[in-house]
């Protein structure tokens, strides 16, 4: 088995959570004799530094040409100029757009080792398990936007067409009936148009094609405080770009810290992009304190989706288990207890792959 991932690992903590991610991987590697190949590129701030671009033609070329793509994070205080001609995050929603990413996987998962860390009661949260489909290349991050010449009026459109939303939720069908079978569909069609197709739509390829999963559809003002009082009850939940965006970053906080969430944004064919859910936190940049498991499950899951490698993606989710259950903390998850550093942490997930195997 031989794969080429390219790394970007961008601005903030990117380079040191993908350096640790990047460990792992090869630990893998070398557990099941595979061939893993790495090519780090530049994007996000520093790459606005150095070519004025924050996400270079020759990236962009170097990830098309690869299995799977690892990123770190990108932006910070030094690019958030109002007026600047370009920001980081313009590198990532191109990334996105350009290597067609429309299913954006965001898996919150309460773990019962960091539950006490959640600022939620652990009956709310014990057990948790949510699969989010967020549609990541549509909706208002890409429909028209305008500024009228005097500066008084602006405007950004929410699009969505037939074709995209069937395809988003046919993943999303598709994971439900591989795990608990129930789907729900957040959308806004009491009040937007757009929300009214989306949901015709879904009804339709649920019913036509799924009629065994269990679908219901819920608002996504109700959905906002459904996911505090009863996450319980939702398996894969499927929703546009902008209301993906919002309510993942809620359902963040119900394993208690951003520092464990993976995503995974994948396309028709390769490559996925995988990165941490949390972002560059340039406040603790440097200091080797930065959690990368967000970033190592991130990084399992592209041994899942981009290269098919089950085993070993469980072989990972299970050595960052372990190592949670030996106690092992980082700063952001320690409520106050004693904490390791992003390198000790990358290291005891590495021992725990090998003493697995
Ligand atoms: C995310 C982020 C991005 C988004 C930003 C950085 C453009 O918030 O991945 O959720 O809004 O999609
Ligand atoms: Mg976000």
């Amino acid at each position: 088995m031989q794969a080429k991932f390219v790394v970007l690992p961008g601005d903030g903590i990117g380079p040191e959570v993908t350096r640790a991610a990047r460990r792992v991987l090869e630990a893998v590697a070398s557990q099941f004799g595979y061939s893993f190949a790495f090519d780090e590129r530049p994007m996000g701030g520093c790459a606005i530094d150095d070519y004025g671009d924050p996400l270079p033609q020759a990236t962009l070329e170097a990830c098309r040409a690869a299995d799977a793509v690892l990123l770190g994070a990108v932006g910070g205080p030094k690019w958030d100029d109002p007026n600047a001609k370009t920001r980081p995050e313009a590198g990532l929603l191109d990334l996105r757009k350009e290597l067609g990413l429309f299913a954006n996987l965001r898996p919150i998962v309460a773990y019962d080792q960091l539950i006490e860390a959640s600022p939620l009661r652990r009956d709310l949260i014990e057990g948790v398990d949510i699969l989010f489909f967020r549609e990541l290349t549509g909706g208002i991050y890409f429909g028209d936007s305008w500024l009228s010449d005097d500066g008084s009026h602006a405007g950004s459109v929410m699009e969505y067409s037939v074709g995209e939303i069937e395809r988003i939720v046919r993943l999303a069908a598709v994971a439900a009936g591989n795990r608990s079978n129930r789907l729900t569909s957040v959308d806004k069609a009491n009040v937007l148009e757009v929300s009214r197709l989306w949901r015709r739509v879904a009804a339709r390829i649920m019913a036509d094609e799924f009629p065994d999963v269990d679908y219901e559809v819920v608002l996504v003002d109700a959905m906002a405080m459904h996911l505090i009082s009863r996450p319980r009850d939702f398996d894969v939940v499927v929703t546009g770009n902008l209301f993906g965006d919002i309510l993942t970053d809620e359902g963040s906080m119900l394993p208690g810290s951003l520092g464990v969430l993976p995503s995974a944004s994948l396309g028709d064919g390769r490559p996925g992009l995988y990165e941490p859910v949390h972002g560059s936190a340039p406040d603790i940049a440097g200091e080797d304190i930065a959690n990368p498991l967000a970033t190592i499950l991130a990084a399992a899951m592209a041994l899942r989706h981009s290269l098919d490698l089950e085993e070993a993606a469980q072989a990972v989710e299970a050595a960052v288990g372990a190592a949670l259950d030996a106690g092992l903390r980082t700063k952001d998850i320690a409520a106050g207890g004693p904490a390791i550093g992003t390198t000790a942490m990358a290291d005891a997930v590495v021992a725990a792959i090998s003493r697995e195997l």
